[in-house]
């Protein structure tokens, strides 16, 4: 018998107990830089560097931190079901702990890409894009993320991977940012959704388990690897 499909929306607070920051907690990355002075198209057209400088520093800490227990415990997961995994995060812990299904809605740190030719992409060796760095057309590298205001190409394939779910997971995301908020409402009637998260997050219609992702996550797996036997 096929395996059942377990689809996983993941955001900043899976990676929390990682020690990457989240974005709109007390104290996330959203209170210390200004969204757009370095997340958006016009931000890299106004001050460059401040903007290669703010995904350096990500990606320098992307090198000093490691996967923990929630991530490990979707790979775990892999054993009984077919586990596609959606996130939001473009640091690359999910691939680092061993999950082989990944879908980055909002691009990878660990990725640059040429500002004229979005097909261009390229891995960044090392933690720092320089300024100059140019892509084979010759323009400058960007980093390899969706800024607000751009478009968010991958979404409808994450529509399509959500509406095919037979169990749904949303772990440590405010949910406050669309078009990835809205990928909940695919999911088939009937289907369960599970939500992890220690904070007040709002959706309809979910079993809400108020714990973090580094306890809760493992403990929701082993639940339902037992019901896959
Ligand atoms: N375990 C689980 N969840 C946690 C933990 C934890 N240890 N710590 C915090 N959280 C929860 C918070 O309660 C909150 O609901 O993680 C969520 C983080 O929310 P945001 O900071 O808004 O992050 P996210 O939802 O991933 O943001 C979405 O916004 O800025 C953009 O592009 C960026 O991908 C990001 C998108």
């Amino acid at each position: 018998m096929s395996k059942k499909r377990v689809v996983v929306l993941t955001g900043a607070g899976v990676s929390a107990e990682s020690g990457i920051s989240t974005f709109r907690d007390s104290g996330g990355l959203w209170e210390k830089y200004d969204i757009s002075e370095v997340a958006t198209p016009e931000a890299w057209e106004r001050n460059i560097d401040l903007v290669i400088d703010f995904y350096n520093q990500r990606r320098k800490q992307l090198h000093e931190v490691k996967p923990n227990p929630a991530h490990y415990a979707l790979v775990k997961l892999e054993e009984k079901y077919d586990v596609h995994i959606i996130t939001q995060n473009v640091d690359d812990l999910h691939e680092r702990a061993g999950s082989s299904k990944v879908l980055h809605l909002h691009g990878e740190l660990k990725k640059v890409r040429s500002s004229i030719d979005e097909n261009l992409v390229y891995e960044l060796e090392g933690w720092e894009l320089k300024k100059d760095q140019k892509c084979e057309k010759g323009s400058q590298l960007r980093p390899h993320i969706v800024w607000f205001g751009e478009p968010v190409p991958l979404i409808p394939k994450a529509a399509e991977i959500s509406s095919s779910a037979d169990i749904y997971l949303i772990i440590g995301t405010s949910l406050n940012v669309y078009p990835a908020a809205g990928l909940v409402n695919y999911v088939k009637p009937g289907i369960p959704i599970y939500l992890i998260d220690p904070g007040e997050v709002h959706a309809p219609d979910v079993n809400l388990i108020k714990e973090k992702a580094g306890t809760g996550t493992p403990k929701l797996v082993e639940q339902l690897l037992k019901k896959a036997d």
